[in-house]
């Protein structure tokens, strides 16, 4: 039997990740140990691969086939835009992408004024804005702290994942629109999905039951 390799997006996502493959029997001791500076770990029993990485990275590795499975959120999927199967709703990590600034900004929106955009996410920012409202807007890529653009002055608006709300409101900005809603997703490589369907197919199915028990 081949090896069957799970690329996860590092952090949170990857713990309650392996949370879930555990209650499904799919379990990494290796991975456990907090001073392990492995990057590869192996379940021989079952011939499971497991990686950690950067969650702008997972839809690579999934799309070119160095993993078969990968769990990243959704705002990284339609960022990425790669060629995978989308599979699985996991239905934790939910949030939003939204349109946020000050309320000030708010009348900009329906207006087709040129307005900047500030985003970690420049091609989530450009559908929606160029193909959702069809409004004419200069996208600014950035990579942190994006609720800072529109308090110096660099965008009117910004385009970002909400959880709580709490940064928002802790700098003055506000929820202007929705663009989509967003959760912890389970990808698969499109040829993958065809050569180990069976093994694909039980993990999947396994995993959508056991969110249906805890519902
Ligand atoms: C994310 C997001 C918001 C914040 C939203 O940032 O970009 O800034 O969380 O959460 P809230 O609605 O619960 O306040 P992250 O912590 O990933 O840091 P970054 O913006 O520096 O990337």
């Amino acid at each position: 039997m081949r090896y069957l390799t799970f690329a996860l997006a590092k952090g949170r996502l990857a713990k309650t990740t392996l949370g879930l493959l555990e209650q499904i029997g799919i379990t990494c001791e290796e991975m456990k140990d907090p001073d392990t500076r492995k990057l590869i770990f192996v379940n021989e029993d079952l011939k499971l691969k497991f990686f950690l990485s950067k969650a702008t990275d997972v839809p690579t590795y999934v799309e070119y086939g160095a993993a078969d499975i990968g769990v990243v959120g959704r705002d990284t999927i339609l960022e990425e835009g790669r060629n995978l199967y989308e599979v699985l709703d996991l239905g934790f990590g939910k949030c939003r992408m939204c349109v946020c600034g000050p309320e000030s900004a708010r009348e900009l929106l329906n207006s087709h004024a040129m307005i900047r955009v500030a985003s970690k996410y420049p091609n989530i920012a450009k559908n929606y804005f160029h193909n959702v409202k069809q409004q004419t807007v200069e996208i600014v890529k950035l990579n942190g702290s994006v609720e800072l653009a529109p308090i110096v002055g660099l965008s009117e608006v910004i385009v970002d994942i909400v959880e709580t709300g709490t940064t928002l409101r802790e700098n003055g900005l506000t929820v202007l629109e929705e663009v989509c809603p967003l959760s912890a997703r389970m990808v698969v490589n499109q040829v993958s999905m065809k050569m180990e369907q069976e093994r694909i197919r039980d993990i999947i199915t396994k995993l959508a039951q056991l969110q249906s028990d805890t519902k």
